[in-house]
């Protein structure tokens, strides 16, 4: 800002929050990296301190979130640390970006809620997608959300709540390891807590079930880790907080009698011959 003109306008404070993708290096677009580095200043949430050293190879100022996660403490209390970080400098009239690992809104509580307080009180701001977990997950494991649909839930989320699960299609359950942590305070829960989850699944799975436990590469010299296990395997198995968990379909699609009938009725009525 030019100090010496009082006419002058103040710099506006500007939001980004991008991904960066899972794998170092490779993952991230020119559009995040423009991101980064048009910003006055950088906060990062990355899988590593590799990544970490990473991004400061981009700007040079780059500020770790990881310090503010404290033990015992709930992660809610961080992620919203987080948040007043990034709009102290937004509201002192910087472009400030946020990155994040994978894409900054899948799973991720701080940047949504970063976006929708900068864009309430004013500010412009966006949210640049990264590739995430999920779309890895889709090309390491050969899956096509489209073939039989896929369920995405938060692990937790499926045992505190009343879920329908849709056995005809695949089930993606994030944060495994942390199941039923009710204080947000913990990555891993341990076997007792992973066996209500089990339970759970149980009523809508057979016990034989396969399970698909995977890890994508973080670094370009890994190679994406994929586990096949059988469902009640899923509580005494290790887990890291950096794996998801994947249901293949238990049952094969039902057809729709009732509205077959009334798309054929409607394909007379427009001249084509039914069924192809
Ligand atoms: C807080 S979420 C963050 C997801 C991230 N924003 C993304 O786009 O993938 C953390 C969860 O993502 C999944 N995850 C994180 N790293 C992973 C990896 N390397 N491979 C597979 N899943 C991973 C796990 O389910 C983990 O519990």
């Amino acid at each position: 800002m030019n100090t010496t003109d009082p006419h002058a306008t103040p710099p506006r404070g500007y939001l980004s929050c991008v991904g960066m993708g899972m794998t170092l290096g490779s993952h991230l677009t020119p559009l995040a990296r423009s991101h980064i580095q048009k910003a006055d200043v950088v906060f990062a949430a990355v899988s590593d301190a590799l990544v970490e050293a990473w991004v400061r190879t981009l700007h040079p100022d780059v500020r770790s979130l990881q310090p503010y996660y404290r033990e015992g403490r709930s992660r809610m209390h961080t992620y919203r640390e987080w948040v007043a970080l990034l709009m102290g400098e937004v509201r002192a009239g910087r472009r400030v970006c946020g990155v994040f690992y994978g894409h900054p809104g899948i799973f991720a509580w701080s940047p949504h809620k970063a976006i929708a307080m900068a864009r309430a009180e004013g500010f412009d701001a966006h949210m640049e997608p990264g590739i995430s977990a999920e779309d890895c997950l889709y090309a390491d494991l050969g899956i096509d959300p489209g073939r039989f649909g896929c369920q995405h839930l938060e692990a937790s989320q499926l045992v505190f709540f009343e879920r329908r699960i849709d056995t005809g299609g695949y089930l993606v359950l994030w944060q495994a390891g942390a199941v039923g942590d009710r204080t947000m305070t913990r990555f891993e829960t341990g076997a007792a807590y992973r066996q209500v989850l089990v339970d759970v699944l149980l009523e809508d799975y057979p016990p034989e079930h396969e399970i698909v436990v995977y890890r994508a590469p973080t670094l370009p010299v890994q190679s994406p880790r994929i586990r096949r296990a059988l469902l009640t395997d899923l509580a005494t198995m290790p887990l890291t907080a950096e794996e998801t968990v994947v249901l293949p379909p238990a049952s094969t699609l039902k057809p729709n009698a009732r509205v077959a009938a009334r798309l054929t009725a409607l394909d007379a009525a427009a001249g084509f011959p039914g069924d192809a």
